[in-house]
This record gives C-alpha cells, sequence and structure tokens, in this order.
C-alpha cells in the first residue's frame, strides 16, 4: 500500500492514475487547498478501481501515523507542498511551514511507523542560475526564491536521514516542467487564478479565458530569443514514479532529473500549441520576467540508469495536444 500525499493535485493525480495501472494500492492524503475532490473521482473513473482518501494535513503527524498504521502503507509518495515561486516571496513563512515542517513531521511519522521508503518531489529549481547546461546532477544547488530554498531542505534534510540510517530507501526527482494532461482528457492542471505558468496561460488563452500571452522576454541568447524550458508530459513524469518505486530499495538515497533533455522556447510551444489546437494565440512580446533564466534542460542519463530505463517518451506536440484535450473539455477547470 502507497501512501500519496497530495495526491488530488495535478501530478499526484496522474500519478494515481500509473500507479493503480501498474497494479499498486493506494491511500491518497490531502487537505485540497490547491485541489479539488472531483479530480480523484476522475481518476477512480479512468481506472475503475477503488482506493481510499484521508481529508488530513501533513502537520498533522497523529493523522499520519493513523493513515500509516490503518492502511499498512509500505512506502510514500509525497508530493503535498505549496508552489507557486511568487507566492513564497510574499508569504515564506506559509512556504517553510507547509514544505519543510511539513515534511518533517511526516519523516517522524513514518519513523514511528517503520516505514522507511520516500519518493520526494523536488524540482529544476534547486539549480539556480545555470553554471552549465545541460543541468547534470552534480550541478551546484543554488536556489534562487524561497520556495526553491524550501525544496533544497528537504533534500538535505533526506541526505542527512539517510546518513544517520542506511535502513531508509530515499528517491529525490527533481522535476523540469511538466505540462500535458491524461489522454482522456478527464484530469489535467486546474490552476486557481492568474496561471504564472505558460502552458496553463496559453491554454486559458486558447479557450477564450485571457486576450493574449505576454511572452516574458525576447531578447534571450536563444535560437528565437525567447526563454527556453524543458517540457516534459506530466503522464511520463507520473511513470517516472512508478519505474522509482520498484528501483527505490537497491538505491540508499539518490537524486535524479526527471525531464526530456530537450528545450523548447515559448514561441515554439505557442506554435505547438496552435496547431494541436486549430486555435490562434495572440502574443505580445514583453520585458523579461525577474528571476528567469534564459535556457533550463536537464540531462537524463542518471535517470534511466536509476529508474531502470525509464526515459520521457512523448514529444511536445503531443503535449500540447492532449493539454489542450483537457482544457476544451474542461474550459473552466474541475468545478467551473
Ligand atoms: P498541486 O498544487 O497541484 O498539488 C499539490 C497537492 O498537495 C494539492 O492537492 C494540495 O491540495 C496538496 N497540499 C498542499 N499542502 C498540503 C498540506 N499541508 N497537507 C496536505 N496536502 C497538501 O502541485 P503539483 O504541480 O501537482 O506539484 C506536486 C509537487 O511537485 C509539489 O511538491 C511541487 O512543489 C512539486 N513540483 C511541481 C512542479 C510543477 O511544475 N508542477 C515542478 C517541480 C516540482
Ligand atoms: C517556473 C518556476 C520554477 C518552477 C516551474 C514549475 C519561476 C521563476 N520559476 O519555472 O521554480 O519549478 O515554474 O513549472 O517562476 N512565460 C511567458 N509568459 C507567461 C508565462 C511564462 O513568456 O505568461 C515564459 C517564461 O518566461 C519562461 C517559460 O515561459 O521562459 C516557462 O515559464 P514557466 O512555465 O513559468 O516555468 P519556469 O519559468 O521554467
Amino acid at each position: 500500500m502507497i501512501l500519496v500525499t497530495g495526491g488530488a493535485g495535478y501530478i499526484g493525480s496522474h500519478t494515481c492514475v500509473e500507479l493503480l495501472n501498474a497494479g499498486h494500492e493506494i491511500v491518497v492524503l490531502d487537505n485540497f487547498a490547491n485541489s479539488s475532490r472531483t479530480s480523484l473521482e476522475r481518476v477512480r473513473q479512468i481506472c475503475r478501481k477503488p482506493f481510499a482518501v484521508v481529508e488530513g494535513d501533513i502537520r498533522d503527524q497523529a493523522v499520519l501515523e493513523k493513515t500509516l498504521k490503518d492502511f499498512g502503507c509500505t512506502a510514500v509518495i509525497h508530493f503535498a507542498g505549496l508552489k507557486a515561486v511568487l507566492d513564497s516571496v510574499k508569504s515564506p513563512l506559509d512556504y517553510y511551514d507547509n514544505n519543510i515542517i511539513g515534511t518533517h513531521r511526516l519523516l517522524r511519522a513514518m519513523r514511528t511507523r517503520g516505514v522507511k521508503r520516500i519518493i520526494f518531489s523536488s524540482s529544476a529549481t534547486v539549480y539556480g542560475d545555470p553554471k552549465f547546461l545541460p543541468y547534470t546532477e552534480d550541478h551546484p544547488l543554488n536556489p534562487v526564491n524561497p520556495y526553491g530554498r524550501t525544496k533544497l531542505v528537504v533534500e538535505e534534510m533526506l541526505r542527512d536521514l539517510v546518513a544517520s540510517d542506511s535502513t531508509w530507501s530515499v528517491g529525490i526527482l527533481r522535476y523540469f516542467n511538466p505540462i500535458g494532461a491524461h489522454e482522456s482528457g478527464l484530469i489535467g492542471e486546474d490552476p486557481k487564478g492568474v496561471p504564472n505558468n505558460l502552458l496553463p496561460f496559453v491554454a486559458q488563452v486558447a479557450v477564450g479565458r485571457r486576450d493574449r500571452l505576454n511572452v516574458w522576454g525576447s531578447d534571450y541568447d536563444t535560437p528565437d530569443g525567447t526563454g527556453v524550458r524543458d517540457y516534459i508530459h506530466v503522464v511520463d513524469l507520473a511513470q517516472g514514479h512508478v519505474a522509482a518505486l520498484k528501483t527505490i530499495d537497491q538505491a540508499g538515497c539518490f537524486a535524479v532529473n526527471l525531464g526530456t533533455g530537450r528545450g523548447n522556447s515559448v514561441l515554439e510551444v505557442v506554435k505547438a500549441f496552435e496547431q494541436a489546437s486549430g486555435k490562434s494565440i495572440p502574443y505580445e512580446l514583453r520585458p523579461r520576467r525577474s528571476g528567469d533564466v534564459a535556457s533550463c534542460y536537464a540531462a537524463t542519463d542518471r535517470a534511466a540508469k536509476y529508474l531502470g530505463g525509464w526515459r520521457a517518451a512523448r514529444d511536445i506536440e503531443t503535449m500540447c495536444r492532449d493539454h489542450w484535450r483537457w482544457q476544451s473539455q474542461n474550459p473552466k477547470g474541475y468545478d467551473g
């Protein structure tokens, strides 16, 4: 039985589908701070398999201990946390509380219950400004905002834990830019308010919820001057977690990138989305967004080695097509 914290969220819900399809039993714990219960109903609809949901907070150690015990959990996949960079600058204490204290309570609850296998959602943001590209896992770690620092502190906490007790198994997965949706169009990313990230914004322009895209920066040292990122299909990412569960016991503690190793510029993404949706995406070239880098993409060899040959398979066209299917079938998200 796998405990999935934050399983109702964007990446968590897609991972629940892949876990259930792979034959795992799961229990989801979520406080629904940034998600809807509907996503889990849709997971049931896709997989036609039952699973339990506990409404609870990872900062509540008693709830965690009870859940681990009642359901006989043997491993945890830990998605729960806050993830908006700008918010983290405005409200750092909320981020330290949710992401660091929350994970600390989770690890204490796991220790109490003797559950010592965990997969943690980290982020490429832990690398900070690139000293070289692609980012290998040995790239210096120097996050430039509070959100990124919470991810780094948790990574260090996990490494210290394994150093103190080698019976723990820890997989740290550093995600690049997850986009897309399950091919059914039933689950997808449903951001609250104005989206900060590129794909949700583009999709909302395509569906008519927003007039035009602001392209943040067109004078970067990239082929067309706009920012380049390593976009990865959320289903590939989810399957990376299933692969990590298989290998986690052999490894002690490992950290790997989950990306495709390829970069696409903002304008390439806009074009791919226009083709996928048949809609035009009006845009305006605007000044750079503070904190952005020109290019960011992953070295992928270590992930393939640690995750039994796993590699991201879906291309940018598939990512845009699946993202559009979700957005067009659910123009206002889950509860619109
Ligand atoms: P999300 O916000 O859609 O999902 C997070 C889930 O955790 C939500 O369902 C939310 O309600 C829940 N949650 C938050 N705080 C909680 C708490 N204290 N107790 C219980 N539940 C809580 O985000 P996502 O995009 O699915 O991201 C999942 C994880 O991956 C996060 O840890 C995020 O930092 C990390 N990550 C995401 C991205 C990305 O681009 N989406 C990139 C790198 C890393
Ligand atoms: C952002 C976060 C990063 C997080 C990642 C998750 C910042 C500074 N970084 O990264 O910590 O891990 O999301 O996916 O917020 N863009 C536009 N117009 C828009 C939105 C984005 O032009 O309306 C451009 C950006 O300038 C960038 C690219 O699109 O070049 C991707 O942006 P975004 O989706 O926000 O991801 P990141 O900046 O990579």
